[in-house]
């Protein structure tokens, strides 16, 4: 598994705002719209192209567009749902699949309330959206029901991470014969008691839907 922070001044800028308990819920959400944006066209760096031949006013050139099957862009509600704006405008045509997880805030244990994904994601480049990987449980869990599905390339996009999450992430997923990366705009210092990452930013969840 590959961890990329993405080092930004307008990315540290964005993610100190939403960091700052003060900020409402409005600026909350139309931040992290921005920032997710900004953390997608790093995650979108090795999406999957074809050539494309066209004409321009001048003359004929071959360009790409995006390969098919196109990629399939998984928010994991709630609190992803608030990223999937920002990653959709810069892949516009992708497929959207829900996946609903939960996680028990005393056993840190996640699971899946509701799922709406694509039978079969054989050959699939998958984009996954969840502000907080923290324990790293959720995220697991979701990487490989979609593997478990076929999907053969997981980039899992994330406002912040804990280190103790990413290595039990890379413990979970090691039999995996899958590439996965996280893209991240921080990796904090470490989860406090209640699996809250420090400095974090609250809940997520809560803090862009109340
Ligand atoms: C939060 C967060 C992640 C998960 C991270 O969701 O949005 O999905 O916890 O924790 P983990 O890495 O320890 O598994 P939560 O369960 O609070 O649900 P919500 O999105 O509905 O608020």
């Amino acid at each position: 598994m590959r961890v990329h922070v993405v080092d930004h001044p307008l990315v540290t800028h964005k993610l100190t705002t939403l960091r700052d308990e003060r900020t409402p819920s409005p600026t909350f959400r139309s931040l992290t719209d921005e920032l997710v944006t900004l953390l997608a066209y790093e995650a979108t760096r090795d999406v999957r192209v074809e050539p494309a031949d066209i004409v321009t006013p001048v003359a004929p050139t071959t360009g790409v567009r995006l390969a098919s099957p196109k990629p399939l862009v998984v928010p994991i509600l709630r609190a992803g749902l608030g990223m999937l704006d920002g990653m959709m405008r810069l892949l516009p045509t992708a497929e959207v699949g829900f996946l609903g997880m939960v996680r028990n805030e005393e056993t840190l244990e996640a699971s899946t309330y509701a799922e709406r994904l694509p039978e079969d994601l054989s050959g699939r480049q998958c984009y996954v959206l969840d502000p907080m990987l923290a324990t790293g449980g959720t995220l697991a869990a979701a990487i490989r029901f979609l593997v478990d599905r076929g999907a053969d390339h997981i980039t899992a996009i994330c406002l912040l991470t804990a280190p103790e999450g990413c290595q039990r992430l890379d413990d979970l997923l090691a039999d995996l014969d899958v590439p996965v990366t996280v893209v991240t705009a921080a990796m904090d210092e470490r989860l406090n008691e209640k699996g809250y990452i420090v400095p974090g930013l609250g809940d997520a969840g809560d803090r862009l839907y109340g």
